[in-house]
């Protein structure tokens, strides 16, 4: 069986030049299937709110749901590392509130690291969370958790704004995080930003030149019919086939075609096991 990744991966990558790779996954099914295709790590995004809940925006997901997705994530990975999301407000009030958080999702959600959103500002929780040994992956440009404050999803670190995204990245390894996701932002921006930082920048519409790639599995199959980012690959169309094969069935059940013979059970069958 595969070695188990760590933070370790993380570093190693960094040093030699290989390429990370991330896909998020919400459940134990998918879990297995990710895990399966050879991917780093799994993070186990507030992304849930808008891909799996139905949400406008990743605001009104809590610690519980979190919780109990990053659980069912656990339960399936045996190889990638598992990464939760800390959920708006579980770390921006307080110090306390951050280690406190970001310690459920490793003792209750079994994760084996925590993300969370921000740079200068939330300098103070990544030390403070670290210092509880507890890997942190930051996240800076499109924070989406401030999207109220930003005006909306929009391409961050233009222009002069490259200075700024340069000192959150700075804080962010300063405050000891392992890795950081860098959201939307131009891709000499996040090529220069790799550049300087000593650990590996993940890249999510951020261009080729990060350390690593991460892509929310709902875009990259097709499965969620929403908006659908410029920076998104569509790897297959599994919402087609889904939709295909369900109609499929609603077609064969009206016209009496399943279940056919060979899934009936007949008598002197009835004790035998079900699969
Ligand atoms: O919540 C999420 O899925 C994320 C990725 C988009 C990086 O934060």
């Amino acid at each position: 069986m595969a070695e188990k990744k760590t933070v370790s991966t993380f570093a190693r990558a960094k040093r030699s030049g290989d390429r990370l790779t991330m896909l998020t996954a919400y459940d134990y099914s998918i879990a297995r299937l990710v895990d399966a295709s050879g991917v780093d790590a799994i993070l186990v995004g507030d992304s849930l709110g808008n891909v799996v809940l139905g949400q406008p925006d990743t605001l009104s997901v809590t610690m519980e749901q979190m919780i109990h997705h990053t659980r069912a994530v656990a339960a399936g990975v045996q190889t990638a590392m598992v990464v939760a999301d800390l959920p708006f407000l579980s770390y921006q009030v307080s110090v306390p509130d951050a280690v406190l958080n970001a310690g459920r999702l490793l003792k209750e959600g079994r994760a084996q690291a925590v993300k969370l959103e921000g740079g200068v500002a939330v300098a103070p929780q990544i030390r403070a969370i670290v210092e509880a040994s507890i890997p942190v992956m930051g996240h800076i440009g499109l924070t989406p958790q401030s999207l109220n404050a930003m005006g909306g999803l929009k391409v961050q670190g233009k222009g002069e704004d490259a200075e700024r995204l340069l000192r959150d990245a700075m804080a962010v390894q300063e405050a000891g995080a392992f890795s950081v996701v860098v959201e939307c932002v131009p891709a000499d921006a996040a090529a220069e930003l790799t550049r300087r930082l000593s650990i590996p920048t993940i890249g999510i519409g951020a261009g080729p030149d990060c350390d690593g790639q991460i892509l929310v599995y709902h875009d990259m199959l097709g499965l969620f019919d929403g908006f659908q980012p410029k920076f998104v690959k569509k790897y297959a169309d599994a919402g087609g086939l889904i939709r295909k094969a369900f109609a499929e069935y609603v077609a064969d059940v009206k016209a009496g075609i399943f279940p056919g013979p060979e899934h009936c059970f007949s008598a002197p069958q009835r004790l035998e096991k079900l699969y």
